[in-house]
């Protein structure tokens, strides 16, 4: 009979799989971040694809999001013409996303068994607020877990992109650039090098792919970062 441990959100088997009170597998918490045009959307529909072809049961969620009201303050950042947000302001209101996200969508579905392939998460206030506005980043880790209310991503992918190749994605889409893409070359080039920092303050949970190679290659490194860091076989 496998023997059982206590962990922070349920119990934990011999093989590492976390069960829920109900007696079901808890689901990953699986994030993607990266600067803009790192094709985030691309490969979580192509993992998503390939998770549900193991039985994987998938949620695709994204930040700011994901909830009636997240996408309502979604549209307040990036398009309202009306008033732009103070700096401080537009921590509060990714972290007010953040918040009613968590609660009532990821933990809610992780608790149910269902995996959780988020589009931007917590790296992204501290890449794009902390290292590239300059918020202190111990205050915003500080704020930022009052929001998350003790979750952590099970794995963070950072699609990694160069800031020249990034601005040349953004031109070929050919939709007029929100607020945030409309920044200086110079907040961007800190936003990714936040990123790398991040990922090397954290390897076990970063997995860092270079998306500046053909979509395939990216592709399989996506895969076995997830099977290799969470465990999967094939
Ligand atoms: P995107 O996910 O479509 O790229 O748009 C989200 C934008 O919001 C992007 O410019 C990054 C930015 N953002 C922050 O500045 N801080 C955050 O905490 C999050 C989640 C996103």
């Amino acid at each position: 009979m496998a023997t059982t441990i206590r962990v922070d959100s349920g119990l934990k088997n011999e093989c590492g799989q976390v069960f829920n009170g109900l007696g079901m597998t808890r689901g990953k918490f699986i994030t993607f971040e990266g600067p803009e045009g790192s094709g985030k959307s691309t490969h979580i529909r192509l993992l998503r694809a390939f998770l549900e072809a193991r039985g994987v049961e998938v949620a695709v969620t994204r930040e700011p999001g994901g909830t009636p009201l997240g996408e309502a303050v979604r549209n307040l950042l990036q398009h309202d013409q009306s008033e732009a947000p103070v700096a401080r302001a537009e921590v509060l209101l990714f972290l007010a996303c953040r918040a009613q996200h968590v609660e009532r969508l990821i933990r809610p579905a992780l608790d149910a068994g269902t995996w959780v392939l988020c589009d931007r998460f917590d790296d992204s206030t501290m890449a794009y607020q902390g290292y590239a506005r300059g918020f202190d980043l111990e205050t915003l880790s500080g704020v930022n877990g009052f929001a998350v209310d003790g979750l952590r991503p099970d794995l963070t992918v950072l699609l990694d992109v160069s800031p020249g190749t990034s601005r040349a994605r953004l031109a070929a889409r050919g939709a007029a650039p929100d607020r945030i893409e409309r920044e200086q070359d110079a907040f961007h080039v800190r936003v990714r090098d936040g990123f790398l920092a991040l990922a090397r303050r954290e390897p076990g949970r970063f997995a860092v792919v270079n998306t500046e190679r053909e979509q395939g290659a990216v592709e399989r490194d996506v895969r076995a970062a997830v099977m290799d860091k969470l465990g999967i076989r094939n």
